[in-house]
């Protein structure tokens, strides 16, 4: 990995605007340079740069990043050439700094992703040779663009093809590759023979694994790539690094089955679907979908095999739920999957199909109900007691509210009695409370404080972080939001002048920040006023602990009134905080 510390001495050195407008002209516009965006086709110029923040913004489709993403996004580069290119134009050395991917190495010191990547032009290559592969794509509707796009290519029929692109047939690395199989008597051979091959990318654009299908008849229809130290199947997606701009723009993404499913999709034109490698929807594959969308559409086919990968992909998805995101299921007509519903109907009945997707609240009950006869005492019993562990695992708070009180109407029990028998403690406040969406947040004093950070790190002085760690639970909180400003206040407390762009590249809070710095840039420039700023941060500061206090005061007043209701007698200290508790609060916060 490249040390941060020099991603941001880099990011400090060049300027954004000088980065971009190498590729685009950019035109001031107030305190910002604007351009048509160079992501997608519009006449107005809605692709905006800010020189202060050092990054860049599409209102159009939401392309977002610093001027390392810049690079990665525009010239096509991949991360490390996007830094060696801008250091080498800042006239800075580039660090040593330990090979990207030290596990892709074997212990010869073969690099198993040079291995691959070599592997998959040779397969490319052989495709343009191979008129039964080429007409085999032809026939399922595949253009020779979307092919180049996906990488696809044809292992040739013979048992050791390899040996012409990689002359030491023998190497350990072939085998540890998963390339090469290692046969009984010490013969080799070729593991891919006779079949169209779907090079696996990993998110940075590594080959990493390939699946390979017959042309014809044959067992198994498709064959992948063993696990090997760089393909592990239950992390990876196919198709989500060549979709990472559609499911950007289209701000959700498709979980398919297959391979062709995916490629199908992009031919049709929508790019934005990824296919989890012949496993089930692992929770990192949510985790990791959740990290870049806030929704996600699981798309099965309509048969028995198809609901039961549904419910599994249910079951992986629950610790991952999150108020704002929403996931949802779309189960297709009998006998057809993805790539065959949208070359027969076409890119907008199938994405028409897609607004008629199940909400996960709605099929989680449905599967449940269908399990239990509702009509007797025992079959809602059952009900109760199927849900339990499943319910229990759902932390998202306002959804995990909303599901449980669905489930108690369903099984004619109140939202209360079944929080109690599951041991859950009720919690006033959320109840009137509605769902909200990311589309329009709803700005918390936690959010409030983030954005105004962001605005002016050097405001990081009038904030005290421990206090934050009495924010931790409060219900009116958002645990995402405290775990953000948590880590803003530790690396600006380092250095105010961290681009908090690539900080947070891959992580949890990439996402987040993205979406922040948007709304940041939207501010009218007046709030950008010393004094103003500093007054706001103090507000929203204490409207955060007010916040802390009255959650305290609630849970407080809960205790004794719980008490009250099971007849218990409160002692006078007791009695004296209930009715000082039930007072109406002075407000704390600023006017
Ligand atoms: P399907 O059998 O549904 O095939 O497998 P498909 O995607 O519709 O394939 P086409 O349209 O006939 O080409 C779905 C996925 O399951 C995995 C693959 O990842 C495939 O894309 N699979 C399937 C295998 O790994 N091996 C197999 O033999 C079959
Ligand atoms: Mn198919």
């Amino acid at each position: 990995m490249i040390p941060q510390s020099f991603i941001q001495d880099l990011l400090n050195r060049v300027d954004i605007v000088d980065v971009v407008e190498r590729y685009v002209p950019l035109k001031r516009a107030g305190a910002n340079f604007v351009a048509c965006c160079p992501f997608h086709g519009e006449k107005t110029p809605s692709f905006t740069v800010s020189q202060t923040k050092q990054f860049y913004h599409c209102f159009g489709c939401g392309a977002h990043g610093t001027a390392i993403g810049f690079m990665i996004e525009y010239a096509g580069v991949g991360f490390i050439d996007a830094v060696k290119d801008l250091a080498q134009g800042a006239g800075m050395q580039m660090p040593e700094f330990k090979p990207e991917h030290p596990r892709g190495k074997t212990e010869e010191g073969d690099d198993l992703y040079a291995i691959m990547l070599k592997a998959a032009q040779y397969y490319r290559n052989q495709l343009k040779s191979a008129p039964r592969a080429i007409e085999y794509l032809k026939k399922r509707g595949l253009s020779g663009e979307i092919a180049r796009e996906f990488g696809i290519g044809y292992a040739p029929d013979g048992w050791q093809n390899l040996q012409a692109e990689f002359p030491d047939y023998n190497a350990k690395a072939l085998v540890a590759a998963g390339l090469v199989i290692q046969g009984d008597e010490g013969k080799r051979y070729d593991r891919f023979r006779d079949r169209v091959m779907f090079p696996i990318v990993d998110q940075r654009g590594n080959v990493i694994g390939f699946g390979g299908r017959v042309l014809d008849r044959g067992e198994p229809k498709y064959l992948n790539s063993p696990e090997t130290p760089l393909f592990e199947k239950g992390r990876e997606l196919y198709g989500l690094y060549q979709g990472r701009r559609a499911i950007r723009e289209a701000g959700r993404v498709i979980v398919v089955e297959g391979y062709m499913d995916v490629v199908a999709l992009a031919q049709a034109g929508i790019g934005y679907a990824v296919a989890t490698l012949g496993t089930a929807t692992t929770p990192t594959h949510v985790q990791k979908l959740l990290r870049q969308v806030d929704e996600v559409v699981f798309c099965f086919d309509g048969d028995d095999a198809g609901r039961r990968a549904a419910w599994r992909a249910l079951e992986n998805s629950l610790d991952q739920l999150a108020d704002g995101k929403q996931l949802s299921f779309l189960f297709l007509p009998q006998g057809e999957d993805p790539d065959t519903y949208v070359r027969k109907l076409g890119k907008d009945a199938f994405e028409k199909l897609l607004g008629d997707a199940k909400p996960l609240s709605q099929f989680l009950i449905d599967e449940l109900k269908s399990h239990v006869d509702l009509a007797t005492g025992e079959g809602r019993a059952a009900l109760l007691k199927e849900a339990k562990p499943l319910v229990m695992r759902i932390s998202a708070r306002f959804l995990g509210r909303i599901i449980r009180q669905n489930l108690a109407q369903v099984a004619g029990v109140s939202v209360q009695d079944l929080e109690r028998e599951y041991g859950i403690k009720e919690t006033r406040s959320v109840q009137a409370a509605p769902a909200r969406s990311s589309a329009t947040p709803v700005r918390g004093p936690a959010r409030q404080v983030i954005e105004l950070l962001m605005m002016r790190p050097e405001l990081h002085t009038l904030a005290n972080r421990r206090e934050l760690d009495a924010a931790r639970g409060v219900a009116s909180i958002r645990p995402d939001e405290i775990a953000l400003l948590d880590a803003l206040l530790k690396i600006f407390g380092q250095s105010v002048g961290t681009r908090i762009g690539e900080y947070f590249r891959d992580t949890e809070f990439e996402h987040a920040v993205r979406e922040i710095e948007a709304c940041v840039l939207k501010r009218p420039e007046v709030e950008f006023e010393e004094t103003a700023l500093e007054e706001q941060f103090i507000s929203s500061w204490r409207k955060l602990n007010a916040a802390i206090e009255s959650d305290a005061r609630e849970s407080q007043l809960g205790i004794l009134q719980q008490k009250l209701t099971q007849k218990q007698s409160l002692s006078p200290g007791e009695q004296a905080q209930y009715l000082a508790l039930l007072q109406p609060q002075k407000s704390t916060s600023a006017p």
